[in-house]
């Protein structure tokens, strides 16, 4: 495994750099202290002398990570008030590819397009980026997401299933592709360990780079203070998947990549096993396109289902979120009663390493914009431990997708839902939409779906599972040795 950096944006660096020049836990207690005191939020060390060196000391830790002036920003704007969206400017669909191409050149781009993508591949151009720093509240699973058992019938975890997608590439193009996991500070350790208790899956440990994320506390709505989780902890939650963006950077990923020749970023959350992690089409056509950012799309299932909605803002590729979609442009239809916002955003992206590296290198660095989010979050009240019963803080997150319009160029390719899209979000139950149980439902399916196109008759009933490292396409099952039929009372795994 690679080396593992805390993610820090440049004031928490000052911060850390000037304690590294104060020698004695005073000292850095009474910059910490100022630094605090400044932004009226004081009270977090209010009981610090009467804790252990060793309590202390953590304390200290984690207020040297955040960026105590942005924190104070963020309050006036974020938590004193909530931050109206005005969606100003010119605002039209987003023109994307086709899932299928319309015509004889877009077959002909497509034919070029996947010669591309299959090229970056042979030649080590592309890494695998998966942003593991969730809390998985809604799954209610008490471990890393991706240790969870997702897959039909082995119910291989998801980080399983990633790697032997890549081990799968490896063996078809040649060429390692690295693996990049952000986690967070509180899932790092236990996801660390789930790593190498599986002896990396197979895959060689220098290929793979584990880095949390940076925090953010946790604001109390109504007074606008921080919260602390325990007399030496903050209560503090991960920063957002628009986080990855710097912790790519910061933890030394980008330079890593850089060095290896890496050119772009499979970008893919840790709750979908239908992935396709190194799809030649989306690469090459991003490739062909000279684009920064690219992202993958779906056909909305209905004019208000909640997926964040491509559009061109002034010219600029946007995501906007379904929250913040005014009705009248999410029911507009063409002339043919189509839908004119029907590209719904997944979070599938690819990425540049050089548009990463640009963003984090700028001169004034750069920023997403920050998003609120009422939760429910325990904390120490000075004397014991608070559970509220109603959402009592503001949480705050940045959107990855939040990059797109800083790109100079962002295609986006639409696919098939049933093909690459089936999330694990919510706990398994009744009727429940992307569960555990709905996205095993969706593997079998894809399974069987795969299976006859090499000519293999699936009876209804039967549960199949094709593991990544037997094939990550249709087309890969084609030369192997297949039964001819899979009867309805069997479980087969290919
Ligand atoms: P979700 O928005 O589904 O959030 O994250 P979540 O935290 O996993 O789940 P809930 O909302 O608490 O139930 C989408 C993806 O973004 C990652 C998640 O791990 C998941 O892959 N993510 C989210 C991060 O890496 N960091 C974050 O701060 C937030």
């Amino acid at each position: 495994m690679l080396s593992i950096t805390l993610a820090r944006s440049t004031t928490q660096r000052n911060l850390a750099n000037r304690t590294m020049t104060t020698t004695t836990t005073a000292d850095r207690l009474a910059d910490a202290r100022a630094a605090l005191d400044a932004v009226g939020q004081g009270h977090l060390l209010a009981q610090a002398e009467g804790l252990s060196d060793e309590q202390r000391e953590r304390l200290l830790n984690e207020v040297e990570c955040i960026d105590w002036p942005e924190v104070a920003r963020l309050i006036e704007s974020h938590v004193r008030q909530k931050p109206a969206f005005a969606l100003s400017g010119d605002v039209a669909p987003a023109p994307f590819y086709p899932a299928k191409p319309a015509d004889d050149a877009q077959a002909e781009k497509y034919d070029q397009a996947r010669a591309a993508g299959e090229q970056l591949l042979r030649d080590g151009k592309v890494a695998a980026f998966v942003v593991a720093g969730g809390q998985g509240t809604r799954l209610g699973w008490d471990a890393p997401k991706g240790t969870f058992p997702a897959s039909p019938i082995r119910e291989a975890p998801l980080f399983q299933l990633f790697a032997e997608q890549l081990l799968k590439l490896h063996a078809k193009y040649g060429a390692v592709v690295p693996w990049y996991v952000m986690t967070s500070p509180i899932n790092h350790a236990p996801t660390v360990a789930f790593f190498e208790e599986h002896d990396y899956f197979g895959l060689s440990p220098e290929d793979v780079m584990l880095f949390p994320q940076a925090m953010m506390p946790a604001i109390d709505m109504q007074s606008g203070k921080c919260l602390l989780a325990a007399p030496d902890a903050l209560a503090l939650s991960p920063n957002g998947h628009g986080g990855s963006l710097k912790a790519l950077y910061a933890s030394g990923a980008i330079a890593d990549m850089k060095q290896r020749g890496v050119t772009q970023i499979s970008y893919f959350q840790v709750d979908n096993p239908l992935i396709d992690i190194g799809d030649p089409l989306f690469l090459g056509l991003h490739r062909l396109d000279g684009a920064q950012m690219s992202s993958k799309s779906l056909p909305k299932r209905d004019a208000m289902e909640k997926v964040g909605n491509f559009a061109l803002v002034d010219g600029k590729m946007s995501v906007i979120e379904y929250s913040n979609m005014p009705d009248e442009l999410a029911t507009q239809t063409d002339a043919d009663g189509n839908l004119e916002f029907n590209a719904g955003s997944i979070a599938i992206h690819v990425i540049a390493v050089d548009f990463v590296a640009s963003l984090n290198e700028g001169e004034h660095g750069f920023s997403l914009p920050w998003n609120r989010a009422e939760k429910k979050v325990s904390f120490f009240d000075g004397a014991e431990t608070v559970d509220p019963a109603s959402p009592n803080a503001v949480k705050l997150e940045t959107f990855v997708f939040d990059a797109l319009p800083m790109c100079e160029r962002s295609i986006v390719l639409e696919t098939v839902r049933e093909d690459e899209f089936g999330p694990i979000k919510n706990a398994p139950g009744d009727g429940v939409q992307d569960s555990p149980d709905t996205a095993k439902q969706l593997q079998v399916d894809r399974a069987k779906r795969w299976l006859s196109h090499a000519g293999v008759r699936c009876d209804d009933g039967s549960w199949v599972e094709v593991k990544p490292t037997t094939a990550v396409c249709a087309d890969d099952l084609e030369k192997l040795d297949l039964p001819a039929r899979i009867e309805a009372t069997s479980r087969v795994v290919i």
